[in-house]
Formats: structure tokens, sequence, C-alpha cells
């Protein structure tokens, strides 16, 4: 199986299974405890149908939208996702150069490989930060100001991981960052020579974001549960997201609300958007999906904030079906995470372009010229 076998995020999701060492694949694909979540997450798609019209005239479809504040080309932008040189070498500099060739946004993670400083100066596309809040309040004030003075567009508080999710794939397989030598890991290195030979002799793993105030996870091998565990804020409330929104002073996101009452928190506290998110089930498994969740959001906030629909999206459908439901736009991170660890660059290149061309072509299937014409009455619940 080779990059022109890719067609769908599926076929994405087999190459990168080859590609990689079986401990890294796994980190990506797997969840948490049951993984019930995660699978929940892409099935609550199926629970309801599109109706289409026809006879609409829709030859030219205009796919933009305006979200936070960002025009994008395209109304699903690529969710903040960690340690992508991890999974293939070129990492956050080939997502973001495939999501600014597709006119969408960019997300850095705090636990990312590439330092907020380099990407802004290689990257004109809208770009997002991820923030973790950690219990050293100089390195959360420090990554936003690098972020104010790299002009980072928006900043997105997660605030789903105050304790690490129980990740059994992880325990199994003995996942750490950086990866430790151990017997089992060595193996599925040699495994896969051209990954370990990449990962050996390109450009040294780091976590630039961090490295500066902590040595775990750049020097120190960890499990990312481990990390949430002992470096992140756990008494974080609201009065603080309030403060954080306050201090960078330009759009401002909170990435992990899943209930009503939460919505609407982040509406008082000044947030320009909410991610509905359960962190791709990697966190509470038993949480119910994004698009579940979705209407009863939407009818409670949606003409106040912008609601975005992140996690499960592997078709240009789900992203109609959430947009019918008044989600502004989706996000996601396993959708281009296979490819760029099956192909680098050319291959999240290739993963947006299906995912771009699907949405185009169900677009005028369903006889909508834009996004706005998208709306419930094209839905129907089983
Ligand atoms: C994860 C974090 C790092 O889900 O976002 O692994």
């Amino acid at each position: 199986m080779r990059l022109k076998h890719c067609h769908s995020v599926y076929d994405f999701r087999q190459l990168a299974k080859r590609r990689l060492p079986s401990p890294i694949f796994h980190y990506i694909d797997g969840a948490a405890d049951d993984e019930k979540t995660c699978r929940q997450n892409t099935r609550a798609f199926d629970r309801c149908d599109l109706v289409p019209n026809v006879l609409r005239g829709a030859d030219n479809v205009d796919l933009s939208t305006t979200v936070v504040g960002q025009q994008l080309d395209m109304p699903l932008f690529l969710s903040p996702t960690a340690l992508q040189r991890l999974f293939h070498y070129e990492g956050e500099l080939a997502v973001g150069r495939a999501a600014e060739q597709f006119g969408t946004m960019f997300g850095l993670s705090s636990l990312g490989t590439v330092s907020i400083e380099e990407i802004s100066t290689l990257i004109k596309t809208p770009k997002l930060f991820q923030l973790y809040v950690h219990k050293d309040k100089g390195l959360t004030r420090d990554m936003i100001d690098r972020c104010k003075a790299a002009h980072f567009d928006v900043m997105a508080l997660t605030v789903d991981t105050t304790v690490g999710g129980n990740r059994e794939r992880d325990l199994v397989t003995g996942f750490t960052v950086p990866p430790k030598p151990t017997l089992q890991s060595l193996i599925s290195f040699a495994l896969h020579p051209a990954w370990a030979f990449n990962y050996c002799f390109r450009q040294k793993f780091e976590l630039p974001q961090l490295q500066a105030y902590v040595k775990e996870g750049s020097s120190i091998p960890l499990s990312v549960a481990n990390y949430f565990n002992t470096m992140l804020d756990q008494s974080m409330n609201w009065q603080d997201a309030e403060a954080l929104a306050k201090y960078w002073g330009k759009p401002f996101i909170i990435k992990g609300i899943m209930s009503v009452e939460d919505a609407r928190k982040a509406v008082d506290i000044g947030a320009a958007g909410i991610m509905v998110s359960n962190h791709g089930g990697r966190q509470l498994d038993g949480s119910r999906s994004p698009f579940d969740q979705l209407a009863e959001i939407v009818d409670a906030t949606g003409d106040k904030i912008d609601v975005i629909c992140d996690g499960g999206i592997r078709r240009g459908t789900h992203v109609l079906k959430a947009l019918s439901l008044g989600a502004k736009a989706c996000s996601g991170g396993r959708l281009y995470l296979y490819a760029l660890a099956a192909a680098g660059q050319a291959g999240v290149e290739k993963a947006l372009s299906c995912l771009h061309a699907e949405l185009v072509r169900d677009m005028k299937l369903m006889g909508c010229k834009n996004i706005q014409e998208l709306s419930r009455n094209n839905l129907r619940f089983r």
C-alpha cells in the first residue's frame, strides 16, 4: 500500500499503521478505557441522514466560512495535536503548509514539536495555539506572550485534560515522550527502519514550547498521562479562564466543552468560540459525542458564540451534517495525523484534498451553493 492507494481517512490509517512503530501508531489511534466514546464520535453521524434538494443550479460551490473572526476557505480546520515530529519528521511544518494550501486554520499544541516562532514565520494561514495551563504560571504566561509576539490569531484553552485519560494501549506498549529505549520499543523501531532513521538522524526531537521550563517530555521520558497528572493545573476554574481570555485579548476559544451550562459560561467570560469536543475520546470514556451534543449547545448559545464540532469526522458528509445542525466549522486531529504519519506533507495534502473534494461533491449533491444554505431542514434523525 502506498500514498496513491489512499483515498480516505481509513486508507491513511492503514498506511500509518504500516509505517509507524506500534507504540506510536497506538498512541495516535488509541483512546481511553474501552474506547467507546472514540468510536461513538464517528458513529454519531450515522444517527441522521441528509435530505438533498435537486435542480438548484449548484454548479459552483463556495465552501468558505468565518469562524472566530478567521476567514477560512473550507469549514474544516486542523485541530492542534501533540508530538507531530514523532509521527513524521516533517511534523507541524508539513501540517501547517498543507493547511495553508487549503486556506484553513492550523492548530499548534503546547506539546508541539516546532516552535511558536518558527511556525509563525513560515505559515501565513490563520493559526490557533492550544494552551495547556501548567502549574508553573510562568510557563503558561510565557507561551501566551510568545503567541502574542508571533501574531497567532486564536488561543484555544483546553479544559478536558486536568488528569490523564486511561489509555490502556499506551500502558501495554510502554509509550513515553520521548520514546524510552526498551527491548520492546527497540524491536518495533528496528522493524520500521525508515521511521527509525528519520527519528535518529533528522532534527532532534524537542518540545520547544516547554523545554526552557520543564525537562519532562524533552529529555526525561514520561507518559502523556503522567505529564497531564503532574504538570497541568488541576485547580483551574472559570475565573482563571476569564483572566486568560482577557490577558490574550484576541479571539479566545474553550476546547472541550460538552454541556449547555458550560457553553453559557463560555459566552459569559467573553469567549469567541467553543470546540464541542471530548478530546477524540482520549479522556473520559463514556462521555457523549460532540455531534450528539451539538444541537442543544447550538440552540442555547449559537447566536452568541461560534460553535465548532471537533471529533469523529472522517467524511465530507459528516461536516455537512454538523453544519446543518448549526456548527460554524468542524475540526479534527486523527483525520490528518494518519496522513502525516503515512506520507508527511504530501500525505496531509492528499488527505485534505480528498476531504475537500468530498465537501464540494456532497454540496453539489445536496443542491447547496454555499454553507449558509445548509440547515436542519435538510437533516432527519432516524
Ligand atoms: C493527547 C494530548 C497530548 O491526547 O492531546 O495525547
